[in-house]
């Protein structure tokens, strides 16, 4: 196990009717405050009206960007940027799903920043001085709500790219699983499907003596595999909800990186290419995308990586890596399925046309992946097989 630090700063506001407490952690850094949101769900579950109702309460001046869309725009972010240095604002509160939490890191990043905030995700520019965030989560998925990453779409040139800062980490997230239950069926697998891929992440990496950490991936995982389907059937499944929703903060909130140099993220990296250009949900694309990463990566040497997973967490028996491995692969893809996201690129109608040019995007900084390194030629045989 390597040496880390480790720091979670985020105050977690778990539970019903937790969005109560937002004015006082508010006011402990701004007055004047942009608050964002996506295409409406907040209005139709009620949380709009609710956190109106506190902003009030508090004595909070509040201006409001709506319309923040899955795979966030970097045009909403500028929108974004303008709305606070016209306002003189000093605080950003998200209420959504990853995708509204992304768009206002970025916002919080670019607001002190003279230049265009797309350099961020570009690694053109450091992020300084952002202003400081809050959140509350709709969507058990990104991890979002406790980490500094934000992932950003530029839609001329169509990327998608990540930014990522200690600094932007929120200062608070309210974590209310009562707003997850009116998320869909595709959302909610989607979901459950990102979280378990951020997990496969950082455990298929290199690094040794991580017991713990690989322990508690697997905790989660079966958390996933335990609820996700129990939250499909049951929408209004308290229990299922709230286990999914702190699962996916536990998720991608580094624990389950500590102690190694970093994860692998090569499936998330190919996967960006293909959202950016086809505007696909993140977790259906990664359904279609790990396991067949999982195959092209497994030789003699991660064998036994996988099947330390296979037999954990998916009850494989058998005593050859190579071979439980693979039952453990094939195990994965099932439950993918069972969850009713797609297993190939043609299902949802993504032709082969632009693999080249997603292989060369993916790999733009070079090769990609810390387990198995790979290429743009890599990246493009990945594709062919997910077709
Ligand atoms: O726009 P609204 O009306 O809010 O509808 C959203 C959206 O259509 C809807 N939704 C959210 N909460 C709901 C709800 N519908 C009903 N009831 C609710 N309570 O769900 C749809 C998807 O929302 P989105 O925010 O896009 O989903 P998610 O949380 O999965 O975020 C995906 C984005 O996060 C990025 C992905 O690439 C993608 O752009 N990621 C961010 C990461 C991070 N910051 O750490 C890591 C991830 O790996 C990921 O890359
Ligand atoms: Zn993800």
């Amino acid at each position: 196990m390597k040496n880390f630090n480790f720091h979670t700063p985020t105050k977690i506001l778990f539970g019903k009717n937790k969005v109560s407490e937002i004015g006082p952690e508010i006011k402990q850094f701004g007055s004047r405050v942009l608050l964002v949101y996506g295409g409406g769900s907040v209005k139709k579950i009620g949380l709009y009206d609710q956190v109106v109702e506190q902003l009030r309460n508090h004595n909070l001046f509040f201006v409001e960007l709506s319309g923040v869309q899955p795979n966030p725009r970097i045009t909403s972010v500028r929108e974004g940027v303008r709305l606070c240095r016209e306002h003189k604002l000093d605080f950003i509160l998200a209420m959504g799903g990853g995708s509204v939490i992304d768009a206002s890191k970025a916002i919080a990043a670019g607001v002190n920043y003279q230049g265009d905030p797309w350099d961020f995700p570009m690694r053109k520019a450091r992020v300084e001085n952002p202003l400081p965030i809050g959140t509350i989560l709709t969507l058990a998925a990104t991890g979002s709500e406790m980490n500094g990453n934000a992932v950003i779409t530029n839609e001329e040139t169509q990327e998608k790219r990540g930014m990522a800062s200690d600094l932007l980490k929120p200062k608070f997230s309210v974590l209310d699983p009562v707003y997850t239950f009116s998320v869909n069926r595709y959302h909610t697998a989607a979901g459950t499907v990102d979280m378990m891929s951020h997990l496969f992440e950082n455990y298929f990496a290199p690094g040794e003596g991580t017991f713990v950490q690989d322990s508690i991936a697997e905790a989660i995982l079966k958390t996933c595999i335990k609820y996700g389907p129990i939250a499909l059937e049951e929408p209004e499944n308290y229990e299922a909800r709230a286990n999914l929703l702190w699962a996916g903060s536990l998720a991608l909130n580094g624990l389950t990186v500590t102690g190694k140099l970093m994860g692998d993220w090569a499936t998330h990296a190919i996967e960006h290419e293909v959202s950016a250009i086809y505007d696909l949900t993140h977790g259906a694309g990664l359904a279609i995308i790990h396991p067949v990463w999982m195959k092209y990566v497994l030789n003699e040497k991660t064998a036994p990586k996988f099947a330390r997973m296979a037999r954990n967490v998916w009850n494989v028996d058998d005593p050859n890596d190579l071979s439980a491995a693979e039952k453990g692969i094939d195990a994965i893809r099932k439950f993918f399925s069972s969850l009713g996201m797609p297993a190939t690129l043609s299902e949802v109608n993504i032709p082969d046309e632009h693999f080249e040019e997603m292989g060369q995007k993916a790999c733009v900084f070079g090769p990609i992946g810390t387990f198995k390194r790979l290429n743009a030629d890599d990246v493009v045989a990945i594709l062919k097989k997910a077709i």
